[in-house]
């Protein structure tokens, strides 16, 4: 079975095709046919041997030129070192505004190489072939693309569309399930702002989803996928009804930068998301049993839900506002009323929140959450 979507912007005349499968990529010069005979594959250097020589191969294979760069694995190399790099790499080689570009792998090359595809001779079209679960789910849609800089995550970056997405799920068996957890966190995100009945699918499913069953990850994605398509559709930007993709990130940000990232991005966001439902429990937004719910869907996928060290609420409000929802010096947040149903109050997607509830909240995480 293979799912299809189609991610539409008509404001900005794009129109492209997320498919999602189990072998798929072995049909993937049928699927390039429309982006001319030249490739070039950008990857890690785990994706590039796993992944991006066999897929060189097989276009080589079918008369199509192909060339794969690979820049070394890890968020430390998403640059705008590597990138000039991979550019220099490229222009050596030739390569000109004819070229197609494919991305393998995660999260960092679909970033890097959508920046890349989106600059190089001033645009070229762009493929992404996502291989981690947290690609598939979040990065390899919507458009945003970027590096990161000493200031901070993703600091440089533009917004530009792929022309196709495809995910193979095969690619994950070789994901660590550690990586499989942070793409299950964003998954979780996605029905807790969107939609009840597939956060349901995810908690009765979580054994079946982490022991990577075909059929149940492949659903799972498409419905991921979906909300995340729709929401860009309305709002490609991020000015407006895209923000409620930050649910638990206005936390998990601020706690990945205040642990030194000692705790990775999907738990850091696990923890945004019980903490910010916490928030919106102790505002009488959120029933209790709606509390509990989320609280137990995280402990179902096995997520530590454990701070190395206590945070002061000093600390965690400081960071919080170098967040880019924040406004006029206060953090700001997406609140849930219900599983599947945020609280958006004359439109606004975030709120903010008072200092002396945030303050509560920092307390019982410290409490709840920190053995020391
Ligand atoms: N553009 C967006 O909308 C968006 C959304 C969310 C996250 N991101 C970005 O995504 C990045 C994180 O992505 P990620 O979690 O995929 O990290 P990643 O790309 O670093 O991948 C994680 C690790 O898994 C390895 N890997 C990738 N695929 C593999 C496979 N199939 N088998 C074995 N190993 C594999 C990678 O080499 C890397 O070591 C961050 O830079 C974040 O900013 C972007």
């Amino acid at each position: 079975m293979t799912y299809q979507l189609t991610c539409s912007i008509p404001a900005s005349q794009i129109h492209y095709e997320i498919k999602i499968g189990r072998h798929i990529l072995n049909d993937l010069s049928k699927f390039l046919k429309p982006f001319g005979h030249k490739f070039a594959l950008i990857a890690d250097t785990i994706t590039g041997p796993l992944y991006g020589e066999k897929i060189k191969e097989m276009l080589l294979k079918e008369g199509l030129e192909a060339s794969l760069f690979t820049f070394p694995s890890g968020e430390a190399y998403k640059t705008r070192a590597t990138k000039e790099n991979l550019e220099n790499q490229l222009f050596e080689k030739g390569l000109g505004r004819d070229t197609c570009l494919l991305a393998v792998g995660g999260g960092v090359v679909t970033d890097l190489a959508g920046f890349i595809a989106a600059t190089y001779c001033r645009g070229i079209p762009l493929v992404m072939l996502p291989t981690t679960l947290l690609g598939m789910v979040d990065a390899s849609i919507g458009g945003k693309t970027g590096v990161n800089t000493p200031r901070g995550k993703n600091l440089v970056g533009c917004i530009y569309q792929p022309q196709l997405v495809i995910m193979d799920v095969s690619t994950l068996g070789s994901l660590s399930r550690e990586e499989i957890k942070n793409g299950a966190v964003e998954m979780i995100k996605h029905g807790l702002i969107a939609d009840a009945s597939y956060f349901s699918y995810l908690a009765l499913h979580s054994d079946r989803l982490l022991a990577l069953e075909s059929a149940i990850l492949q659903k799972a994605i498409y419905e991921s996928c979906r909300i995340k398509k729709e929401m860009v559709e309305q709002d490609e930007k991020e000015r407006g009804k895209r923000h409620l993709l930050n649910f638990g990130h206005t936390i998990g940000h601020a706690l990945e930068h205040l642990t030194h990232y000692e705790l990775s991005h999907g738990e850091a966001v696990a923890i945004g998301i019980l903490v910010e439902s916490y928030l919106a429990l102790i505002k009488g937004c959120l029933s209790q049993h709606s509390f509990d719910q989320i609280r137990d869907i995280l402990r179902k996928y096995a997520l530590p839900l454990r701070l190395p060290r206590r945070i002061s609420y000093e600390a965690l409000f400081q960071a919080m506002i170098l967040d880019k929802k924040s406004c006029h010096g206060k953090p700001r947040f997406v609140m849930l009323q219900e599983i599947g149903d945020p609280f958006i109050p004359h439109s606004n997607y975030c709120v903010p929140i008072e200092d002396e509830l945030i303050k509560q909240a920092v307390e019982w995480m410290d409490h709840a959450l920190c053995g020391n």
